[in-house]
């Protein structure tokens, strides 16, 4: 969905390590740049890409990017962490050079639902329109707790239609058949879970 980001400027919001850009200036993405809180960055990135640590709620009011417009805004798996979302859409829509888009992933909303109607012995629908926040202990930490914002698909999309978005076009990536083979846990896990959804947003057109 992203396509050929060759000569293409990229700001991917909530980085990580900031690899997945390094890897995207490989194939030919220029003038790019990552945000990411946690600071905890590859430690020679490649030329063209600025790493910065900060925080995607209002990227536009970060110093380093000032004034700057990109092709392609990225939020891999990091929308969740805004905690204004509407805010966070607006101020990065404003970042687009004509002709832009912002890509975004989600984790499938029924995921979690599906999780914690098996923790609650609830069912499905009672997880999934459930509006309060879900606690629980981290798969890689014992220790450590996280909270989550429950979300449907009507919340998600209500956010792109306030921030003035439109989706151009959404995807539910899925295994390849010769990937299912190979990996029978993670289709298991897919079907149990489902996946992650992938939206391809861009600015409605002013009338
Ligand atoms: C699930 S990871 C995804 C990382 C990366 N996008 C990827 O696809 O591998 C979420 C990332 O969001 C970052 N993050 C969380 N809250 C953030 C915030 N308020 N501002 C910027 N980054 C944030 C975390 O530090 C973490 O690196």
């Amino acid at each position: 969905m992203l396509g050929d980001v060759s000569g293409r400027s990229i700001l991917d919001l909530g980085c990580g390590t900031g690899g997945k850009l390094a890897e995207l200036a490989r194939d030919g993405a220029v003038a790019s740049a990552g945000v990411d809180i946690a600071g905890n960055f590859i430690s020679s990135p490649p030329v063209g890409v600025e790493l910065i640590r900060g925080d995607l709620l209002d990227p536009g009011a970060l110093p380093e990017l000032s004034g700057r417009t990109f092709d392609r805004i990225l939020f891999l798996q990091s929308f969740g962490y805004a905690v204004d979302p509407v805010r966070t859409l607006r101020s990065a829509q404003a970042m687009l050079k004509p002709d832009g888009f912002i890509l975004l992933t989600r984790t499938q909303p029924i995921r979690y639902a599906v999780e914690r109607a098996e923790q609650h012995g609830t069912t499905l629908g009672e997880e999934y329109f459930h509006r309060a926040d879900y606690t629980y202990r981290a798969g890689w930490n014992e220790n450590i707790k996280l909270t989550k914002r429950t979300y449907t698909m009507s919340d998600l999309l209500n956010v792109f239609s306030a921030a003035g978005l439109w989706i151009e076009s959404a995807s539910e990536p899925q295994l390849t058949p010769e990937a299912a083979r190979r990996y029978p846990h993670k289709q298991a896990w897919m079907n149990k879970h489902l996946g992650i959804l992938i939206f391809k947003l861009r600015p409605l057109a002013p009338f």
